[in-house]
């Protein structure tokens, strides 16, 4: 598996997801096993740059190369400058935005909306692959099936993608009025791969080894791209890995080797976010985690009364000791239900946090 010059260890990516695939979670993914990660999106308004938030989104240090960050935007010349900015920053590899349905970019939707706009685009595409061919940077893209069910245009696009020169494409299986309701239908990624000479790569639901596998033949994509199955178990991606190059599967984590990865997380976590706004948009991945746990409910609400790194890894390291003396493996059957759209997981009033945490 390779992306321009990039090859990669295996054929099982991480998702972006904004707030999620920060890059202490990135690099969690990819030490246990993910073959390729992409940052969250980092917007092209460049005005917002200096933002804390873009700013820490396009903080690399120490991230395992190949560094892939993602831009979303609705304009050709600003979404091109923001490849150029990005490439400065340490991006080895640009990927564009088309595949979530993301937030409002100079009063135009930008992500999965610029489907429908084919010409737009394109033309996006076009700037973008012009700024990063220059300074030997391979672009990649994230879509949709399409705008709507009567508008799968996924195909259409992507082939024009790819003679605009972009090298990979990662399609969800899922129209973006859709949003995350349904499954994911791969009849629409397998036309894609069909069609295309790059590597194309399938996402949407994929949440299992055996899944993964499935997908995989279905649609004889390159690779598979999990999003929300991986949040708080990034060992999944080992797990996968492990059954796709053998056919047998990995046991369970034991519960020390989580407890460590956890709180290790957590370290790594506050010191990208500081410990005001770390304590805060800690607690929706230790919710994750402990999901399906025995007491992990509990724990989770309790978890929101916590306002310090201290009470917070403390409560964790308490948490796992009393699990690891019922357990010596997670129990097979805790595996985190799928969660919706953006934020959905996030627990309710860790909402009214958001705001503060956000201005820290
Ligand atoms: C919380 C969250 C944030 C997301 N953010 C992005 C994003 O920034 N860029 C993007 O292309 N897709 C984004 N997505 C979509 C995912 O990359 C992925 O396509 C989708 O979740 C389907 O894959 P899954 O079923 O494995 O989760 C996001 C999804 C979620 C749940």
């Amino acid at each position: 598996m390779q992306i321009g010059q990039y090859v990669l260890p295996n054929n099982v990516f991480v998702a972006p997801m904004a707030g999620v695939t920060d890059r202490p979670f990135r690099q969690l993914c990819k030490r246990l096993g993910a073959g390729y990660a992409v940052s969250e999106m980092v917007t092209s308004r460049r005005d917002l740059w200096d933002s804390l938030k873009t700013s820490r989104r396009a903080d690399h240090t120490g991230e395992a190369a190949p560094i892939a960050v993602q831009i979303a935007g609705t304009d050709a010349p600003m979404m091109a400058a923001a490849a150029a900015y990005n490439i400065e920053r340490g991006a080895q590899i640009i990927d564009i935005n088309m595949g979530c349905p993301a937030k409002k970019v100079c009063n135009k939707w930008a992500g999965s909306a610029l489907m429908q706009d084919e010409a737009l685009a394109l033309q996006i595409v076009e700037a973008v692959v012009a700024a990063c061919a220059p300074r030997g940077v391979p672009v990649t893209l994230k879509m949709r099936t399409g705008w709507c069910q009567s508008n799968k245009n996924a195909l259409t696009l992507a082939r024009a993608f790819e003679s605009a020169g972009v090298q990979m494409i990662a399609v969800h299986g899922r129209t973006r009025e859709q949003g995350y309701k349904g499954e994911a239908e791969y009849d629409t990624v397998a036309s894609v791969k069909a069609a295309l000479s790059i590597p194309v790569v399938a996402n949407g639901d994929v949440d299992s080894p055996h899944k993964a596998r499935e997908v995989l033949m279905r649609t004889g994509a390159d690779a598979v791209m999990i999003g929300r199955a991986a949040q708080g178990r990034p060992w999944l991606f080992r797990e996968v890995a492990h059954f796709l190059a053998t056919g047998t599967l990995l046991a369970p984590p034991l519960v020390g080797e989580v407890a460590r990865l956890l709180l290790d997380h957590l370290l790594d976590h506050y010191s990208l976010y500081g410990e005001f706004t770390g304590v805060r948009t800690a607690r929706k991945h230790i919710g994750w985690y402990v999901r399906g746990l025995p007491g992990g409910e509990a724990f989770r609400g309790r978890m929101n009364t916590l306002e310090s790194p201290e009470a917070q890894l403390a409560a964790v390291g308490d948490f796992f000791t009393d699990l690891g003396g019922r357990m010596d493996r997670l129990p097979a059957s805790a595996q985190p239900e799928r969660g919706g759209a953006e934020g959905d997981a996030r627990p309710a009033s860790d909402n009214q946090e958001k705001q503060k945490a956000a201005s820290a």
